[in-house]
């Protein structure tokens, strides 16, 4: 018998666990007449002008790499907006790198502060690639659970009770994925103060900013004292349904910025060019699409939070991003079961909350990045589906 080749794989790697996500999509491609709850992205296309505007670069010859930190243009663009938005300063020559989505942003960072055995306190749930990314950076994902009663925001104290000798970072993410959370300036304001007390770093994943709804965005390194402590990281992926370009970026102080350089520099060299031309066209000009697909977001956000919570099931309000996350307890049945005999019996795809880490076992993703009719035909098939399990 031959010996299996797994066996030159990496611990580090060898014991990673494969996404949740993944293993159910799978299983969704290939079934018929499904409606998906279960996507992460924009149902929408990038809109026409984005497109045309990296079409466009591509056939004026911009072909060739970048600046390894980015075409400068765009880091210009992207600091004058959190600039107005926010009022935080970074300065687009040194503290700026565009990435391959925050996907890449959140390796570089992780990679560029962790030493061997680094905790980083992760509230949960959370995007299902934290905690792997922190181990493939050689750190300790430590989870933090969020619940219901405080809207999903994470409890200062039990933060504070998280903290170790070997605490090096927290990771925050937020608008959240999947609950749909966001954080109050109240509850962040006590996260900073932690931060500061305790000398950490701050890495806030703040990639669906512009998908809030009726509440205002809170920056994190905007906090008073934060600035210094923080790797903030955004992208163009959900805000400008941008997903498939691939474009992201972080912003630190220039001391942190030029380690996630390095980093960037050996690993991916540039981001994609056309992409890059893309995205500086979605945010000089993109702020009017933007708009109108939050609006329609927010129409479905009221249709499912309200259609959930009829059902019996406990849905609190969203505030952010393209989630709700209804508790299905009173179902009789755990979060995976649920899941996968809503999809077999009603062809419903939700995802378990088990897939996002502790706290997350009662219940299910649900996103509304599908259009309205599909989701109020979702939601008479899951009504069936719990008078029958009722
Ligand atoms: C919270 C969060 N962060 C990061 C990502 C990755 O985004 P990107 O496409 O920018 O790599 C996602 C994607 O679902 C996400 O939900």
């Amino acid at each position: 018998m031959s010996l299996s080749n797994s066996r030159y794989l990496s611990q580090r790697v060898a014991t990673l666990k494969p996404s949740g996500i993944r293993k159910f999509f799978d299983i969704v491609a290939t079934m018929k007449d499904v409606i998906s709850l279960g996507i992460g992205e924009p149902d929408f296309v990038t809109p026409p002008a984005i497109v045309e505007a990296g079409i466009n670069s591509l056939r004026a010859g911009e072909t060739h790499y970048t600046s390894n930190s980015g075409i400068l243009a765009l880091r210009q663009a992207i600091a004058a907006q959190l600039q107005n938005s926010y009022g935080v300063s970074y300065n687009p020559t040194t503290e700026v790198v565009i990435t391959v989505g925050v996907s890449e942003a959140l390796y570089l960072a992780l990679t560029a502060i962790l030493n061997p055995g680094d905790e980083v306190i992760i509230p949960t749930p959370c995007f299902v690639a934290y905690q792997s990314e922190v181990t493939l950076a050689g750190g300790t994902p430590v989870e933090l659970s969020c619940f219901i009663e405080d809207d999903f925001q994470p409890r200062p104290a039990n933060l504070e009770a998280a903290i170790t000798p070997k605490t090096k970072a927290i990771l925050l993410g937020y608008p959240n994925n999947p609950t749909g959370a966001t954080y109050t300036r109240a509850v962040l304001t006590e996260i900073a103060q932690i931060a500061a007390r305790h000398d950490l770093v701050v890495i806030s994943d703040e990639l669906y900013d512009q998908l809030v709804y009726g509440i205002a965005h809170v920056s994190f390194p905007s906090l008073p004292g934060m600035w210094d402590r923080t790797i903030l990281l955004g992208g163009f992926s959900k805000n400008y349904a941008m997903t498939g370009w691939r474009v992201g970026y972080a912003a630190a102080p220039a001391e942190l910025l030029q380690g996630i350089l390095r980093v960037h520099q050996y690993t991916i060299m540039s981001a994609p060019t056309p992409a890059q031309f893309a995205a500086l066209h979605a945010i000089q000009y993109g702020q009017g699409a933007v708009a109108e697909m939050r609006s329609e977001y927010d129409r479905r956000r009221k249709l499912i939070v309200s259609g959930l919570n009829q059902l019996g099931l406990t849905t609190f309000e969203p505030r952010g991003a393209f989630y709700a996350f209804p508790k299905i307890s009173v179902s009789g049945m755990d979060a995976d079961t649920f899941a996968q005999k809503l999809l077999e019996e009603e062809k419903v795809a939700v995802v378990p909350g088990t897939a996002f880490g502790a706290g997350g076992e009662e219940f299910v993703r649900c996103s509304y990045a599908t259009a309205y009719e599909k989701i109020e035909e979702a939601l008479l098939r899951m009504e069936r589906f719990l008078k029958r399990h009722g």
